[in-house]
């Protein structure tokens, strides 16, 4: 079916307490993954299954902006799945206008490099532009880090094969304490949302980019303290690294402290209704790749290689629909 507003998708999950998955595509292959994932899990769950597809504006050039936009609603459009195009991160108006222009259905205006008073200024321009062509708006507040901030390509390397446990004491012990000050502080939310008129809020709420298994805990004291200030859809950003449950963080032998919770507790207890995932796709994708050669090294059919990547990546998409559904 044709592309969907993401506010038709995002207000009902709200008020039944589920999530919708935001994935990240760079190529023909993850937009694909992503829409089967959900044909498979719609018939697996029994209810439909709906979907963010996102692009950033790096995604975009890589693809070319009409070719990107062009893919994801062919796509759409083949499918019965509800699908809503989003331009993930855009800092500037030309990428927002770029987006309306392609025939996006929602867009991220990323301000949370500026002071809060210039964020919520190019925020509401975006929101402007946007809403005058019946586009929703998503906005941060707060500042939601990446890994390279604290860690350089060695380091994180060497984390990558460290048990989760050691990795999070690492990560904790040398940026624990700047993502705590960079998150987003609940006496600024009414504020920034009546100001800009934003339509769904990324507040930082703990979480990192890049992290990559599923291991880091993030703050629900905080993310409830927003929520109650907010009745917006609240996204998740830095999801791929984000501990999945509390079992799961038992499993992993990672002890939460005080106030520190699961990608699960979010979405149940904390209004998160939009869960952005990209790293652990992209991983998969290119560790389905490698894998596949390493298989067959006198492979030359890239088919016989991108299939499997493409495999590998629906299945990850699967576990996070099943979780993002309560079930689990
Ligand atoms: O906007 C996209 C995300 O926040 C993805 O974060 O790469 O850590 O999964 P991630
Ligand atoms: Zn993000």
């Amino acid at each position: 079916m044709p592309l969907v507003n993401e506010k038709d998708l995002l207000i009902p999950a709200l008020k039944e307490r589920r999530a919708v998955g935001a994935f990240n595509a760079n190529n023909m292959e993850m937009i694909q993954a992503f829409i089967w994932g959900a044909e498979e899990m719609t018939e697996e769950l029994g209810r439909p299954v709906d979907l963010v597809i996102q692009l950033s504006p790096g995604a975009s050039k890589y693809a070319g902006w009409a070719l990107g936009a062009g893919m994801v609603k062919i796509a759409a459009n083949e499918s019965k799945t509800r699908v809503a195009l989003n331009l993930d991160h855009a800092n500037k108006l030309e990428e927002v206008q770029e987006a309306l222009e392609r025939g996006f259905t929602a867009v991220l205006i990323d301000g949370s490099a500026l002071p809060l008073e210039e964020n919520m200024k190019l925020t509401r321009q975006a929101v402007e532009m946007c809403h005058s062509k019946g586009v929703p708006v998503e906005a941060e507040l707060g500042k939601i880090p990446r890994i390279e901030d604290y860690f350089n390509a060695a380091e994180i390397a060497k984390l990558r094969s460290l048990p989760a446990a050691e990795a999070v004491r690492v990560i904790r012990e040398k940026a624990g304490k700047k993502v705590e000050d960079l998150m987003a502080k609940p006496e600024d939310v009414e504020r920034f949302v009546a100001k800009t008129g934003c339509d769904f809020l990324a507040a930082a709420f703990g979480s990192i980019h890049g992290i990559w298994d599923d291991v880091w805990p993030i703050r629900v004291d905080r993310l409830i303290e927003i929520q109650e200030r907010t009745h917006l859809p609240l996204v998740s950003h830095g999801s791929s690294g984000i501990l999945m449950t509390p079992k799961d963080a038992q499993e992993k032998g990672i002890e939460l402290a005080e106030g520190e919770g699961t990608l699960l507790d979010a979405i149940q207890t904390g209004g998160v209704t939009k869960v952005n995932v990209a790293t652990v796709l992209s991983i998969s994708f290119i560790e389905g790749f490698v894998d596949a050669y390493k298989a067959n090294p006198s492979e030359k059919d890239f088919r016989k290689l991108g299939g499997p990547s493409r495999d590998r990546v629906k299945e990850k998409v699967k576990e996070y629909m099943r979780l993002f559904a309560g079930r689990i």
